[in-house]
């Protein structure tokens, strides 16, 4: 398969972990025989040093032209610590969401028995945890009006929401359901928000076209208790644009690491896949942070694209790097191996599955692996 690919590093840790999911990239098509082509552009506090702006046309531009766009990060201290500041890194990821038309964000929070030490929470507790979020990416609270009072003192953030942006994403959501274990949880915030009640007007209708999947409602505070006590009870997640922004980092720490979560930003004529961390700017440069959730992205493009094999394949190698403990210090506080490492290796020994069995197990830890 031939695939055009956007890369857009952003800021902080993003182009280091980007490099890595690329080196991935290329080695699924090296062992399966794809062509995958890659053009880069700024997004975020770097594209506004160089061009006044967070999402230059041009960038836009290549993203709209590409078979999918790979996304590091984006945001930077500065920013962080300027509230008044009238452009934001930030900006330029929302727009390009909303230009792209990438309304259904999807999260899968997956727990992987090689790494199960690594959760805060009991290993009884967060074993079998499997469920993704859909998260309504380009409408709600972000994208309302905003507005601040002249002495700037009252501030307001609008929260609409129509029927068939809710429509749209609770299909696809059920579909997935439909597929795995047919249960769909809707996390709204109901009791307060008439935003919520159109949800739960909206998604209860639907449901009757999918009467397989059994619907279960849930307020978002309950939810996120609910998912701290009983991680294994949840299939798929549908919720708003907010909501979705928070449990989704909720479930990172249910496995362990804001470094391992990977996401799929789906439209109907493009996509993207970015991971659900941030900037984590202190490790800016240390080849320190875990690239594996911008691997586990890379790992969505190309199931996406129908490589099952080939995704299947990305997945199984970060396992395998799991299991030699060949992981970032997030993962295992007294590992030694940098980003760079990591990457390497998980690149490394990706091979079709008829390959595996002649892995030379030998050389791993060495970093001297050879598929032999
Ligand atoms: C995410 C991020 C973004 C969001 C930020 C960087 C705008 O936190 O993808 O979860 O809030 O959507
Ligand atoms: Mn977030």
């Amino acid at each position: 398969m031939q695939l055009k690919i956007a890369l857009l590093g952003g800021d902080g840790i993003g182009p280091e972990v980007l490099a890595e999911s690329v080196k991935c990239l290329q080695a699924v098509a090296e062992t399966f025989n794809h062509q995958f082509t890659y053009t880069k552009a700024l997004i975020g506090a770097v594209a506004i040093e160089k061009h006044h702006t967070p999402l230059p046309d041009q960038a836009l531009e290549i993203c709209a032209n590409a078979d999918a766009t790979l996304f590091g990060t984006i945001g930077t201290p500065e920013y962080d610590n300027d509230p008044s500041a009238k452009v934001r890194p930030e900006q330029g990821l929302l727009l390009l969401r909303k230009e792209l038309g990438l309304y259904a964000n999807i999260r899968p929070v997956k727990m992987f028995p090689e790494i199960i030490d690594n959760s805060p929470l009991s290993k009884k507790l967060v074993s079998g945890t499997d469920f993704e979020i859909y998260r309504e990416l380009t409408g709600g609270i972000y994208y309302g009006e905003k507005s601040i009072s002249e002495d700037e003192t009252v501030a307001t953030d609008l929260c609409t929401y129509s029927e068939i942006e809710i429509s749209r994403i609770a299909h696809k959501a059920f579909k997935a359901a439909k597929k795995r274990r047919k249960k769909l949880t809707l996390v709204d915030k109901a009791n307060v928000l008439e935003t919520s009640r159109l949800w739960r007007r909206t998604v209860s209708t639907i449901a009757k076209s999918y009467p397989e999947v059994t619907l279960e409602c849930l307020y978002i505070d309950n939810a996120a208790v609910q998912l701290l006590l009983n991680p294994s009870a949840f299939d798929i997640i549908l919720t708003d644009n907010m909501f979705g922004d928070m449990l989704s980092d909720q479930g990172s720490v249910i496995i362990g690491s804001q470094g391992l979560l990977p996401s799929a930003s789906i439209g109907e004529y493009h996509c993207m896949f970015e991971p659900v961390h941030g900037s984590f700017p202190q490790a800016k440069g240390m080849n320190k942070a875990n690239p594996v959730a911008a691997i586990f992205s890379a790992a969505l493009l190309l199931g996406h694209f129908g490589l099952k094999e080939e995704s299947k394949a990305v997945i199984a190698s970060v396992r395998k790097s799991f299991k030699k403990k060949i992981v970032t210090p997030d993962i295992l506080g007294s590992s030694k191996y940098g980003t760079d490492y990591v990457g390497d290796f998980i690149a490394d020994h990706i091979t079709d599955i008829d390959d595996d069995m002649n892995m030379n197990d030998e050389n791993i830890g060495l970093g001297k692996s050879t598929i032999i």
